[in-house]
């Protein structure tokens, strides 16, 4: 196993990330961890992280003793090479600012961590690496027993080797994809020069975060909700997986679902896996404050605003406990890694996140409840593998995002049922339609092909002709987009064949709808949603 060692930095979690992908075992400790607990790890290597500021004058801010008298190979990432300078005898130059960007970097003699890996060949028979780099400190001296391994124009030592006893700094990062032999180099680290084995696999990772939950729980009551989502189904049947019975699930219907979704919910959850599911029909509730409201920033509002009512007044309930029970001490959320960077909370380690569909900020506090975050360090794909460990359908693992305010945010202006109704219909067969259209290059299809798919509801008449009469309905617009993050995003290129499909059976099979668009705007200037 890995052991690396976090000096602050906010992509820690991509070395991580990048050992298990290469199946080694890993664990993220403190840089001041003490010298007996570096010797009881027993670790076959070491990783030294960045750190998020330029603090190369703390003098806190070292690997313990133990890391070097451990006589493992070491890797020290941007300020992790510094700090092995430093302890090892050598010189850097402190800079009080630190600047990330690409840069080339030229391969010197044939070290075992970069040899063979480079991105391109100089004329000159140059190996060279197409980095992100760290400006800032700079090592200006060797330590005793190392060479030169790689320099940049502007950075004559960006990396150090001392083969003999395997320790290796890199000024770039290996960790994150901009450097793009990055997970090459970190696992020719982790397998080739610390012999790691690469027998990690994500069943694995079950067993030590039950073996965690149920330590962290004890005997005590959890409380989660469930929103039908990656995140707090997977969040679900690992602590159900822990605990059984100890957690209770709630799961709120706005009435904005899609089709079938909450009983999807409740046939997996509390029929398959036998968990304890609060079902809560609030679609009454959320229609009625919704009534005669346009604003799509209102409408997120009240819709957020009752979720937490709801939610908040089941779980008072759950808290007080009951004849047989003593009532919930923890609120589990699916906070996954991205959600903590996001907030910041990774720099601090002490913001929590509060992760639901809605922005449920301050609710553990406000309920007096602990919170329980299994999911924390994982990321998105790392949660659905471990969804699918869990046993979890893939169908169910593997869909697309759904707004927390649901079908909401699909209606443009005032949200009804009978457009809700109409709306799920249509939207469900869209949606098996991409899943049924298989594009033969790829031999993947529609709905594995789009990040994105979904059905909005236009509330204007259109005239058409239906037989022999004349209809006036509504209107629905398809939309269909792929990205890999959310923030940019193109309008997919569907067959015609699939567009032609999907409009027919909708104009036939949903009374109320007679004429089918397809969105052919990107983001931006357009958002992926309407509203
Ligand atoms: P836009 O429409 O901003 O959407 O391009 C980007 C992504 O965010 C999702 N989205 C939301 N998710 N609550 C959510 O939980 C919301 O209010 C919300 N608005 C948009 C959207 O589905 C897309 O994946």
């Amino acid at each position: 196993k890995i052991l690396i060692l976090d000096f602050g930095s906010q992509v820690t979690q991509l070395i991580a990330r990048r050992v298990r992908e290469a199946h080694v075992y890993c664990e993220i400790h403190p840089n001041d961890v003490s010298d007996d607990f570096i010797r009881s790890f027993g670790a076959k290597g070491i990783i030294l992280s960045g750190s998020h500021a330029s603090t190369y004058e703390d003098a806190e801010l070292r690997a313990p003793q133990a890391v070097w008298d451990s006589k493992v190979p070491v890797l020290g990432i941007c300020y992790g090479m510094f700090t092995m300078t430093v302890q090892q005898g050598g010189e850097v130059e402190p800079a009080h600012e630190r600047e990330f960007g690409y840069a080339e970097v030229r391969a010197h003699g044939h070290t075992r961590l970069l040899d063979g890996i480079e991105d391109f060949i100089t004329p000159e028979g140059h190996g060279m690496l197409k980095v992100w780099m760290s400006h800032g400190d700079k090592v200006t001296k060797l330590p005793p027993g190392f060479s030169l391994m790689a320099s940049t124009g502007n950075c004559p030592i960006a990396g150090i080797a001392d083969e003999s006893r395997g320790y290796y700094g890199v000024q770039f990062h290996p960790e994150v994809t901009h450097t793009v032999q990055g997970k090459a180099l970190l696992e020719r680290f982790v397998l080739n020069i610390a012999g790691a084995k690469a027998d990690w696999i994500m069943t694995d990772h079950v067993e030590e975060a039950v073996k965690r939950i149920r330590e962290q729980v004890g005997d005590e009551e959890v409380i989660l909700g469930l929103s039908g989502g990656v995140d707090s189904s997977v969040a679900a049947a690992l602590i159900h997986r822990a605990i059984g019975d100890q957690l209770t699930c709630v799961f709120v219907d706005h009435g904005l679902l899609r089709l079938d979704e909450g009983k999807m919910v409740m046939e997996m959850f509390a029929g398959r896996l036998h968990a304890k599911v609060v079902h809560v029909d609030a679609s009454a509730q959320f229609l009625g404050h919704l009534a005669g409201v346009t604003d799509p920033e209102q409408k997120r509002k009240i819709i957020g605003r009752e979720f937490v009512e709801v939610f908040k007044a089941e779980a008072a309930k759950l808290k007080a406990g009951d004849g047989g029970h003593k009532g919930a001490q923890w609120l589990a959320q699916g906070t996954i890694y991205p959600d903590v960077v996001e907030s910041g909370g990774a720099k601090t380690k002490k913001a929590t996140t509060i992760k639901s569909h809605h922005n449920v900020g301050g609710l553990p506090e406000q309920l007096g409840l602990k919170l329980l975050e299994p999911l924390r360090d994982l990321f998105k794909d790392e949660v659905r593998e471990l969804g699918v460990a869990l046993g979890l359908p893939p169908e169910m693992v593997y869909r697309h995002p759904f707004p927390g305010p649901g079908l909401g945010v699909r209606i443009l202006g005032e949200v009804k049922k009978e457009y809700a109704d109409l709306l799920r219909r249509a939207d469900a067969i869209f949606i098996e339609e991409l899943r049924n259209w298989t594009d033969s290059a790829t031999g993947k299809n529609w709905y594995e092909l789009t990040s994105q798919a979904f059905t909005v509801f236009l509330p204007v008449k259109s005239v058409g002709v239906m037989g022999d009469g004349r209809t006036y309905d509504y209107v629905v617009a398809l939309r269909a987009v792929q990205t890999s993050d959310f923030m940019t995003a193109d309008w997919a290129e569907l067959p015609y064949g699939l567009l032609k499909k999907v409009s027919g059976r909708i104009i036939n099979e949903v009374r109320g709808i007679n004429r089918v668009t397809y969105d052919v705007s990107s983001k931006p200037p357009a958002t992926i949603e309407w509203e």
